[in-house]
């Protein structure tokens, strides 16, 4: 991993804990998606969070007074009798990203998560988004076998680019053999790869650019058919490939554990 943050070794992973730490949340959150007030979530969703069970983890700079720098949010949830975390945001402040501090704070997660008795936190994810889905797959060793679309309607954040808001569903199963194998192991899965789904590099230009909008919408609109096609035939994405020109490609195949709540409601659309 290429540390390019000087002093991300100072950097602290722990729990917030005070209305000022949230409130500190609220502020990494405007800057990091810049959404409109009515699509951000509230100081009480975090405090309402921390009170029932949720996770607010904080990335904190110690060289410069304990200054948030990262945080991750989850909410619990309950599926056909199971319960599991919902992480709903993770962000980086931009100067502090690519050191490694996302997957800190996704493990930190994990780490809380476990003595608690859960076994599955899930997110969504933009499945244009080709850094997130490396990080996702390959560096935490989720699967993804969900797609939802437009998940969130339209949304103000220039992250997304005015596109319709699709997301993958990351399953991470934290006991999984996949995942205990990849993070407690240093072994990576292995699997037979039956389809790719290709992401080009420009996709971050398109979604930015207004002219060339067209192109990332039409790459979506591919990218959700070949989904729709490929994950009723049991396949899920199990891996993530970039190439060195940052193209990259979904790797589908069977998964050969069977970890599952059953069925999910909100994609039976
Ligand atoms: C997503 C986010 C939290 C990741 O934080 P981060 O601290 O940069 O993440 P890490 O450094 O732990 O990991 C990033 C990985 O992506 C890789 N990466 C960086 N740019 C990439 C690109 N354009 N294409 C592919 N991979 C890329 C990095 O090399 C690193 O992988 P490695 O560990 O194998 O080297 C951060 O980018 C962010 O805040 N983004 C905006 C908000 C967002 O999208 N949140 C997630 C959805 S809720």
């Amino acid at each position: 991993m290429t540390v390019t943050a000087p002093g991300v070794e100072r950097v602290v992973i722990r729990k917030c804990d005070t209305i000022d730490e949230f409130k500190a949340c609220v502020a990494l959150q405007k800057e990091v998606w810049n959404f409109d007030d009515v699509d951000l979530m509230p100081l009480r969703i975090f405090v309402v969070s921390h009170k029932i069970g949720g996770q607010i983890i904080g990335a904190f700079d110690t060289s410069a007074n304990h200054e948030l720098v990262g945080f991750a949010f989850s909410i619990p949830g309950e599926r056909n009798g199971h319960s599991y975390l919902h992480s709903h945001m993770l962000a980086v402040r931009e100067s502090w990203r690519n050191s490694g501090l996302g997957r800190r704070l996704k493990l930190a997660q994990r780490d809380d998560a476990l003595p608690r008795g859960f076994e599955l936190i899930e997110w969504t994810f933009d499945p244009l988004e080709i850094k997130n889905a490396h990080l996702n797959l390959v560096r935490l060793g989720a699967i993804a076998r969900r797609y939802s679309v437009n998940h969130y309607g339209t949304s103000s954040s220039p992250l997304q680019g005015g596109l319709p808001t699709d997301r993958l569903v990351a399953e991470w199963w934290v006991k999984s053999k996949r995942v205990i194998n990849l993070l407690d192991r240093g072994q990576a899965p292995e699997f037979k790869i039956e389809k790719k789904i290709s992401v080009p590099a420009e996709i971050y230009e398109w979604k930015s650019s207004a002219t060339d909008r067209p192109k990332a919408a039409e790459i979506q609109v591919r990218n959700r058919e070949e989904f729709a096609r490929a994950f009723p035939q049991g396949l899920a994405a199990l891996g993530y490939e970039r190439d060195t020109a940052g193209n990259g490609a979904f790797l589908l195949g069977r998964w050969d554990e069977d970890w599952s709540y059953g069925p999910v409601k909100e994609e039976v659309r």
